[in-house]
């Protein structure tokens, strides 16, 4: 599946950089964000607090399934029905055979089986038959265990060891709106209300669909067939065996039955019955490619660049992998309100809209790159994944990480000119350290004893398995090189294709690699490093001490005093490759070999001689220097720049605030690191101050300190607004690399936030050219949400109506949550007043998209109280209509109480705590808490640093849970 993030900021003041905002404004900036990209922390504790309150003796009481079954094969013919039933039903009926070899003796069949009832003629739920000549025992009884999601088939006698048998039940499940199993969604057409039927099976519910050995390592073959109404399509995850044909008699319903699938994992089945149309090419080596859209979408050509992109993004892998594609067809469809960011089930991908389809007209290059990137993502799976299968949930992060690394090759590859590699460490990097950098994280890898229940599965889907997996898996192919790096990679999937692995096999095929060459020497081997990695939590920090070359490591911890309970093996020591230059050229490699301390030439330093480590960031680890050092590396930025590499640019930055926050250096220090700003025109580095700095605004800008803040930014910015003005032709046209299109964008809406007059010019004239010609926008795509945002926010009601009307009119769902946002920005509190009152009318705002849309009025300093206020006087309302248990609800008071930093709304939130106790807080049940305690720290913070101006103006606004919005030109301002 595709995954979280986000945060964009600006700059701070600067002058006498000397008494500025303590670390702990830091601090809690990296705590909160740990509070936000991550779901839950692994439980340390093994197995289920649950599973130990029952009988362990009674295997249908585990939530494992025991090993004395191993299923070959299913048929599976599913009937969904796209119209409610007489009791207002949805519903699909089934009917399903599975054959199963008997690997030890046993008198019972534990299947899985969630929320199905079952209609089987003889009354046993199920019949059994022999495969083969074997006798089957008859059936005692059947039950459903609704805990661990069984259905337990009890019989007179025992099952033979090598002996096959065939199961067959027939069975009707609800067609439920609930994004799991087989599932119904619902969407406008014009006016007209229609419904599909689609899947979402992992990572437990192909059981909510039929009874199946519901484990990633159970893999069999599937023959699916579809029974639907005569004028919608089918699709699954193979092409059809030949044409439909009538159902019985019944000539409104047409059936469709489709190629067997190779022995593969029930998570990655997939069927759907839409009216949705293609485009379609074929890929050089005979792969049909079709993208699926709602007709209209596909009429206008929202699919073409996803149809483009395929096939290379196809080839690279192949080549990549040293494997073909497995199958014969790619089949990837864009689905309005589909919950995760895409899921590769094999064959047959989903994707929300926005990340599958994409038209020119409205959308930016960053709604464009995030297709092609989640498109690289699924299409990684298509082999990593898919092919080969961990056999668990607790390796998830082999499967995660490796897809979330591969993904910038593979986009790289079909949009070579951009620099996407660049991109993963701001994205992924960066992003996952914060959290990582806290006591409360936790190891990539899990035992797979502490991972049983669905939830506990659900929890290893964090920003750890995604980003810290994919950040080592680079670091591994970097020290190994990417040709022995592919070698291993082709070799294990060569050798476990249609089958499962754990990491170690992987590990096992990099050796081998290494073994047969002689020019890549390791200091042990494969696997004895990456333990380090995978097995503790965390990452180093070096220290270089330049005067004698020492270099030295520790585990990092953003708050030196927190406590680290959980033990390490290794003594939270790592065996850390280094690469480094010096004075801008690059030295030998070299190893930290496990120990906390050694010494070498290399980074011992004479004269005006600087060193720099961890080029390009391709190490999952920071570095501190002596300050000797860190002045020369201010030097050589405020002298000559492009000594250091770009990446390393952003480096500085990053790894100095992160190293103030933790009091390993003074913040005047980081501060210093940003002097270089004024003449960087690089998207990398401006991205991490912008970052780092995002939570000094949060704190400061209901106070007096916010205009020292505004004037420095200011200052910084203007150098950066004047290049773009010249660049762009006075805004004329886009600059040509990507990110100078995102750093374009920083420069507005920096510009504009701290006041540079021409960029408020600017933004009103662009604004009102449109409002003179609606049916012709003259702003650029990429500038429309900080140029909406900004005009809004000098706006008034004038501006708003007409955001407000477009709103309305757009049919593409990118434009529509540019201005959604935008009409967030206005600092007229009447009209943010009758905005949040909107949210609570689905014909004015959808559903889906309310908690998101008073997060934005919340992230607007005049709304934040107006929310906070809405929030309190319709609680009942927006938990009974919109509570559930998604992650939008604990977003939400998240987001609304993130300035809480005084008594009285500390008061406030205790008092909405016990006046709301009655109707509960749902999934923002623990939010609630953090809340109170990030407040409490606030209050002090706030307290402690009223009388030191000077700082700094930032902001943030959160993604998507499930995938991460991670584009400059997703914010507001
Ligand atoms: C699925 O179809 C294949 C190919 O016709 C067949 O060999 C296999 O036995 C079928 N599976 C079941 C459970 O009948
Ligand atoms: C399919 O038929 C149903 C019922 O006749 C109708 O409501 C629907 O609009 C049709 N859909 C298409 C795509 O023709
Ligand atoms: C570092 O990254 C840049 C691209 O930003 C690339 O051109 C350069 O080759 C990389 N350096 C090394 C040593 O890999
Ligand atoms: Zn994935």
């Amino acid at each position: 599946m595709a995954k979280p993030h986000v945060v964009l900021g600006i700059l701070l003041g600067l002058a006498a950089v000397s008494t500025i905002i303590a670390l702990s404004v830091l601090y809690s900036q990296e705590k909160n964000k740990n509070a936000e990209s991550s779901p839950g922390v692994v439980p340390t504790s093994p197995a289920t607090t649950v599973s130990t309150t029952l009988d362990q003796s009674k295997p249908w009481n585990r939530y494992r399934l025991p090993r004395t079954l191993v299923p070959e094969s299913y048929n599976v013919k599913l009937q969904p029905f796209l119209t409610p039933d007489n009791n207002g039903l949805y519903i699909f009926k089934g009917w399903s055979t599975v054959r199963f070899t008997c690997k030890e003796p046993t008198n019972l069949i534990i299947i899985h089986s969630k929320k199905l009832n079952y209609t089987t003629p003889n009354g046993h739920r199920v019949t059994l038959r022999g495969v083969g000549g074997s006798q089957p025992p008859t059936i005692d009884r059947t039950e459903l265990v609704e805990l661990t999601e069984y259905l337990v088939v009890h019989l007179n006698g025992e099952l033979q060891a090598g002996s096959m048998y065939e199961m067959d039940s027939e069975f009707v499940g609800e067609l439920a709106d609930d994004l799991a199993g087989f599932y119904r969604s619902e969407y406008m057409d014009g006016n007209v209300k229609k419904v599909l039927a689609t899947t979402q099976m992992q990572s437990a519910d192909a059981r909510k669909s039929f009874p199946c050995f519901d484990e990633p390592a159970m893999k069999a073959t599937f023959n699916i067939t579809l029974i639907y109404p005569r004028n919608l399509t089918a699709l699954s995850n193979m092409l059809p065996k030949g044409p439909s044909v009538p159902f019985l008699n019944d000539s409104t319903w047409s059936v469709t039955e489709f190629h067997t699938t190779p022995v593969m994992s029930t998570y990655l089945l997939a069927y759907i019955v839409s009216e949705f149309t293609s485009v379609e090419q074929k890929a050089p080596n005979d792969v049909l490619i079709r993208i699926w859209a709602r007709p209209s979408a596909t009429a206008a050509g929202h699919g073409m660049y996803a149809l483009n992109k395929t096939g290379p993004i196809l080839s690279f892998f192949a080549q990549h992998y040293n494997t073909a594609y497995p199958l014969e067809k790619s089949d990837q469809i864009g689905l309005p309100d589909f919950n995760a960011g895409a899921m590769e089930n094999w064959g047959l991908v989903t994707y929300r809209e926005n990340s599958l389809l994409f038209d020119p007209q409205s959308s930016s290059s960053s709604n464009k790159e995030r297709v092609v990137t989640v498109i690289a993502h699924e299409l990684a799976h298509q082999w990593f994944g898919n092919l080969v299968t961990v056999a668990w949930w607790n390796d998830l992060w082999l499967n995660e990480g490796f897809a979330s690394y591969v993904e910038y090759l593979g986009a790289d590859y079909a949009e070579p000119t951009w620099n996407l590699k660049d991109l993963i460490v701001q994205n992924e990097l960066y992003r996952v350290m914060a959290v990582d950098a806290l006591a409360s994280s936790h190891p990539l890898s899990a035992p797979a004893s502490e991972v049983n229940t669905p939830a506990q599965i659900s929890e290893m889907f964090d920003s750890i398995s995604y980003s810290k997996g994919g950040s080592v898996l680079r670091m591994l192919s970097d020290f190994l090189t990417e040709d022995l790096f592919k070698k291993g990679l082709a070799s294990y999937l060569n050798t476990f294709a249609y089958s499962s692995t754990t990491y170690l096999d992987l590990w096992e095929h990099l050796q081998k690699a290494v073994d047969n060459q002689e020019k890549i020497k390791l200091p042990t081997s494969v696997r004895n490093i990456m333990d380090r990695w995978i097995l503790q939590m965390g990452f180093p920090l070096l220290t270089v001490d330049t005067r004698t070359g020492s270099i030295s490591q520790q585990h990092f911890l953003l708050d030196p005093t927190s406590v680290v309970t959980r033990p390490s093996n290794f003594s939270y020591l790592w065996i850390v490759p280094i690469s480094s230059i010096r004075n801008g050229k690059p030295q030998d490699k070299y190893w930290l070999d496990g120990v906390p301390q050694n010494q070498s030439d290399l980074f011992k330093t004479t004269g005006n001689d600087w060193v720099l480590l961890n080029l390009n960031v391709t190490g999952y680890y920071q570095v501190n220097y002596d300050e000797d050092n860190w002045k020369k590396i201010q030097n050589q930025l405020n002298t000559d720049l492009s000594a250091i590499p770009v990446i390393n640019r952003a480096q500085v930055i990053h790894d100095a605030f992160d190293l103030a926050s933790a009091q390993k250096v003074p913040v005047t220090l980081a501060l210093d690191n940003t002097l270089f700003l004024i003449r960087e025109t690089e998207y990398l580095p401006w991205q991490a101050a912008l970052s780092s700095l995002s939570y000094f605004k949060l704190m400061f800008d209901r106070s007096e300190v916010y205009p020292f803040m505004q004037n420095y930014l200011k200052k910084q910015v203007t150098p950066l607004f004047n290049h773009f003005k010249n660049v762009t032709n006075k805004w004329t046209n886009r600059p040509e690399k990507l990110t100078d299109q995102y750093n374009e964008i920083n420069s507005i809406s920096t510009a504009c936030s701290s006041g540079v007059p021409e960029c408020k010019q600017l933004v009103t004239e662009l604004f009102s050219r449109w409002m003179g010609n609606s049916s012709n926008n003259p702003i650029h795509p990429n500038l429309r949400s900080t140029i909406y945002c900004n005009a809004i926010a000098q706006g008034g009601e004038r501006e708003w109506d007409f955001a407000w009307e477009q709103y309305q009119k757009a049919t593409v769902v990118n434009e529509a949550d540019k201005l959604r946002a935008a009409l967030a920005c206005s600092k007229k509190v009447w009209i943010l007043d009758r905005y949040l009152s909107y949210t609570l009318n689905p014909e004015l705002i959808r559903k889906q998209d309310a908690t998101s849309t008073i997060i934005a009025v919340a992230g607007n300093v005049v709304g934040q109280s107006l929310a906070w206020n809405f929030i309190q006087s319709n609680w009942k309302k927006l938990f009974e209509d919109y509570g559930g248990g998604s992650f939008s609800f604990s977003n939400l008071i998240q987001a609304v109480t993130r300035r809480f930093s005084t008594e009285y709304e500390l008061q406030q939130l205790e008092q909405f705590k016990n006046s709301n106790i009655g109707t509960g807080f749902g999934s923002a049940t623990r939010a609630l808490e953090q809340a109170l305690e990030k407040t409490k720290a606030n209050i002090k913070m706030r307290v402690k640093h009223r009388h030191k101006p000077r700082g700094d103006h930032v902001r943030t606004q959160k993604g998507a849970k499930e995938k991460p919005q991670k584009k400059p030109d997703l914010q507001t301002s």
